[in-house]
């Protein structure tokens, strides 16, 4: 059976980590998958994540499953996180959950449901996204389009071509958007810009679907959700993924939610009902380690506030590297990338060629996406001026 099964080529992310992992030079860098690391290089366990996980063990009395939903207190916690409480008591009851591997595994349920409900609709999806956003769509059946986002001459959001492209998206349609801190590009909308896309939505007719994996790491918890608030507000059905991998730290535990904002109750509750049995058909019931932690961390005061605390320390921590980051470039270029210091979140483009990419990775041991997508999140004091010197060699 397996002797004609292709051979798959590595993946364009975990494929390079793991070529950097098997470098045997000492003063490799790795700028590829997004996980942020601290000073020292290493991606730390947020306190109050730990102090969770040690009450978590002291405690729990069961492995029994959770349901297909997962976590209840974990589910009311991210509510509230990524739809907030004002839109959370105007929509209520119109507002459904389920806890996935992931945020993934979110994107994948999320997908589910909509290809049940519009069954090969069209998905449009910015040029570029995350290359993963396309399988984790068009294996369930929905036809991927794009739509213009990001320019590399003006290293920008082109909105006037978003816009215009847009404009091809008609009821019944999809339209997934990165909720903050674009990924690949780190170049977001502004709120004005959020309120033009979710009025065209609601003349439109067409369903926004967010993906919302990086909140609290580009502006703040608060402002990191305006483009799925304003969504929201605007329009009787949204779809959002969101993840605890970045935010929390909790990358290896899987933690994400699929949301489901419905025009009213009935709605609501047939999706959920088709999230549940998507999740059973899928993986059964999500793993409850993380989700675990992750309520405790939402839901009790003392471990949010400590949370918040970190995750905005680790925010502006990335604000003040992208800064930096940015004046060495200069100084070492002669070339404009103020670009830099204005993205958000982890990633941004350094407008190198693939064949430059590849040549930093092959002479300097830098390893950097094909597309020159890094992530800032894993520059710091002792390797940033060799990161700057090597792209300074090859540009
Ligand atoms: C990334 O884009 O590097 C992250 O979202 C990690 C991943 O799974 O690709």
């Amino acid at each position: 059976m397996f002797e004609e099964l292709p051979v798959l080529p590595p993946d364009s992310i975990l494929g390079l980590a793991a070529e950097c992992r098997a470098d045997p030079n000492p003063e490799k860098v790795d700028l590829t998958i997004g996980i942020y690391m601290d000073e020292s290089g290493n991606c730390p366990v947020f306190k109050a994540v730990s102090n969770a996980q040690r009450q978590l063990i002291e405690q729990e009395t069961t492995k029994a499953y959770l349901p297909p939903q997962g976590y209840q207190p974990f589910l009311d916690g991210m509510m509230s996180l990524v739809v907030g409480s004002e839109q959370l008591s105007a929509r209520s009851g119109q507002v459904s959950a389920v806890q996935t591997p992931g945020g993934c595994g979110a994107i994948r349920i999320g997908a589910e449901v909509l290809q049940s409900a519009a069954p090969g609709a069209r998905v449009w999806v910015s040029d570029p996204t995350w290359p993963v956003h396309l399988p984790l769509l068009n294996s369930v059946g929905l036809h991927i389009e794009t739509y213009a986002y990001y320019d590399p001459a003006t290293k920008g959001v082109n909105f006037d071509a978003m816009v215009e492209g847009l404009k091809a998206a008609v009821a019944g349609d999809i339209v997934l958007l990165h909720g903050c801190c674009h990924n690949p590009s780190g170049a977001d909308l502004t709120p004005q810009q959020w309120q033009v896309i979710a009025d065209m939505a609601a003349k439109q007719g067409f369903t926004p679907m967010i993906d919302i994996a990086y909140q609290g790491l580009g502006d703040g918890l608060e402002a990191d959700a305006v483009g799925v608030r304003t969504l929201i507000a605007s329009v009787p059905e949204v779809v959002i993924a969101a993840s605890c991998s970045k935010n929390l730290g909790l990358y290896r535990e899987r933690t994400g939610v699929a949301l489901f904002v419905s025009g009213d109750a009935r709605s609501a509750e047939a999706t959920a009902s088709q999230a549940k049995s998507a999740a059973r058909r899928v993986y059964s019931m999500p793993p409850a380690h993380g989700g675990i932690i992750a309520g405790m961390v939402l839901n009790d005061a003392a471990l949010r506030s400590e949370w918040e605390a970190e995750l905005s320390s680790m925010c502006q921590r990335i604000q003040g590297l992208r800064t930096t980051f940015r004046e060495q470039l200069e100084a070492a270029t002669g070339r404009d990338f103020a670009f830099i210091a204005k993205e958000k979140g982890m990633f941004s483009f350094l407008g190198l060629t693939r064949e430059q990419a590849q040549q930093v990775r092959k002479e300097h041991s830098l390893y950097m996406l094909d597309s020159s997508r890094i992530n800032v999140a894993s520059l710091n004091a002792g390797n940033i001026e060799r990161v700057v010197a090597a792209v300074a060699a090859v540009s």
